[in-house]
């Protein structure tokens, strides 16, 4: 059996060449960004991709701009030829890796910048604005690069694909933005690119997040607590017992990430902390469903 070859584009120019030859033939265009240090959780987004269009293009493409700690951007796992193998493998049919450079040419002076509460609040809050003015400024150069139909995200970082959402109906970017569900290793601890840095005592330290907001989602889910501070409260205790403090532990308004007034609606638990050095966020999604929940007492 011949083995697939994807290609590795490292030019915007080279790129669009590339995608215009594959839609004259028809096809449609799939989009992942990612920075690189692939896993099962960006293979999901790749496969999700694939099984609707026939070119996938995969960015990998460790974002400067978005860092906010020069150690952090050192630290960032890479290794491009594992992970143009894993996106192979997943379906991807283009792989784009450009340069710094490529990306940011000298002179390179914009920015793209949402401002509000979505981006003031968790991860704005904690690792400043210019975190997403990182993120946004580097999606928007990669979906004019790529001008693809969809582009997919994970549920993982929540308020990314919020933000995201945000920009493109904003700038009237003409994509289809889809935000796939978050993909867990057996013990629920959320797949992150970080998680390599874990030594195995962290990953078990780690698995308390998922468990914080499990159960703070149990709590409201049970109609066991009446406010959001108190469902916050179970899940902070949780992560106690585990000799963690987070950074923030929220339960929040899944639009807006606005803190939940009362336990109502769909709500999303939201959780950033350092375990063995290692930053990681993870979130839930609950539904409330308070009526059921007292209809049932
Ligand atoms: P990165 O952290 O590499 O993530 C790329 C995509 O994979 C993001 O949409 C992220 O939400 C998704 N992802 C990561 N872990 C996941 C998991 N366990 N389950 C499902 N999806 C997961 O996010 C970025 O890169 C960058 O900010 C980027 C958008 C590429 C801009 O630089």
């Amino acid at each position: 059996m011949t083995e697939r070859i994807v290609q590795t584009i490292r030019t915007v120019p080279q790129l669009r060449e590339e995608i215009a030859g594959r839609r004259a033939a028809g096809a449609t265009v799939g989009f992942v960004p990612t920075m690189g240090a692939l896993h099962a959780g960006h293979s999901a987004l790749i496969e999700r991709a694939a099984s609707e269009h026939e070119v996938v293009v995969v960015s990998i493409f460790v974002n400067p701009a978005q860092f906010n700690r020069a150690d952090d951007l050192e630290q960032y796992p890479r290794n491009e030829p594992a992970d143009v193998k894993a996106a192979t493998a997943a379906g991807a049919t283009i792989c784009f890796a450009p340069s710094v450079a490529e990306i940011y040419p000298q002179g390179f002076a914009s920015s793209v910048q949402v401002r509000g509460p979505l981006t003031e609040t968790l991860e704005g809050k904690e690792r400043g604005v210019g975190h997403f003015d990182g993120m946004a400024t580097v999606v928007t150069v990669l979906l004019n690069a790529v001008a693809p139909d969809v582009a997919y995200f994970g549920a993982k970082d929540a308020q990314q694909a919020l933000v995201v959402r945000r920009f493109v109906t904003d700038l009237q970017i003409p994509v289809e933005i889809v935000t796939a569900d978050t993909v867990r290793d057996a013990n629920g601890l959320a797949l992150s690119s970080r998680n390599a840095r874990l030594s195995a005592g962290g990953i078990e330290q780690a698995l308390a997040i998922s468990a914080a907001l499990q159960a703070a989602a149990n709590a409201i889910s049970d109609g066991s607590t009446d406010s959001p501070e108190a469902a916050g409260a179970a899940g902070i205790e949780r992560l106690r017992l585990a000799g963690i403090t987070p950074e923030y532990f929220a339960i929040t308004d899944p639009a807006t990430l606005e803190p939940a007034r009362q336990l109502s609606g769909t709500l999303l638990i939201a959780c950033a902390a350092t375990v063995d050095g290692v930053r990681l966020i993870d979130n839930l999604t609950v539904s409330a469903n308070r009526e059921a929940a007292t209809a049932s007492c």
